[in-house]
């Protein structure tokens, strides 16, 4: 992936209403001009072709993300967003959050489903692995680690186990890694200053108050 580093990913989870995700990108939008990085923005699908027309109209400085995408092509699969339906609102679409595989119990097959189905319409996957022994299909060129015991705990993993898994996956082949965890305004830079890490996945603990967002952008200046 081409864009400018480091990147930043905001997973609302299924939080907010349209009127508050309107707001999130007046407030972020604003400062996303002067941000160097990447801001991938991933409301619930129902936001996705508002924010996409309010992006484009305001001229925003923020990618659109999903954050999930279906196994299955269109067709009688109720409930479910095929990739098709999306792609042209989204550019990525994360993939095999620990929350997906622990509530709607998603295994390996699933996933790598899932991951071809958006490489076919050109959304690029961020793939969520819990551990090194995830496993990452051949596809995949954005890896978001995210252990489960930081999600939403205000318990990080360590900087430096977050580079020493990093640097294993990029001695594997090319690939774009973030992290996720409990990042906030004060460690975000802890983990982006380390060589093997280009950006962060933050999720409902400070994502949603587009103030706090605000702040982990601007602990990255
Ligand atoms: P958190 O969540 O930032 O609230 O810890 C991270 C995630 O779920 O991706």
């Amino acid at each position: 992936m081409n864009n400018p580093k480091p990147i930043v990913v905001a997973n609302l989870k299924a939080n907010l209403t349209w009127e508050e995700v309107s707001t999130w990108l007046d407030k972020v939008g604003q400062v996303s001009k002067n941000f160097k990085g990447t801001i991938i923005f991933c409301p619930s699908y129902p936001f996705l072709q508002a924010a996409r027309e309010k992006i484009g109209k305001e001229s925003i400085n923020v990618h659109l993300g999903s954050q999930d995408i279906s196994r299955f092509e269109q067709g009688a699969f109720t409930g479910e967003v095929a990739a098709n339906q999306i792609s042209d609102l989204v550019d990525y679409a994360i993939i095999g959050h620990s929350e997906r595989r622990q509530n709607f119990k998603e295994d390996d097959q699933t996933l790598k489903d899932k991951v071809e189905k958006a490489k076919s319409k050109s959304i690029e996957p961020i793939f969520c692995i819990q551990n090194e022994k995830t496993m990452i299909p051949d596809q995949v060129s954005i890896i978001a680690y995210e252990p489960v015991f930081a999600i939403g705990t205000g318990n990080p993993e360590t900087p430096e186990n977050i580079e020493s898994i990093g640097q294993k996956l990029k001695a594997k082949g090319q690939c774009t890694i973030l992290y996720g965890g409990s990042v906030s305004q004060e460690n975000v830079k802890s983990f982006v200053d380390k060589q093997s890490v280009d950006g962060v996945l933050v999720g409902a603990t400070n994502s949603l108050d587009p103030q706090k967002f605000v702040a982990i952008l601007d602990a990255l200046k």
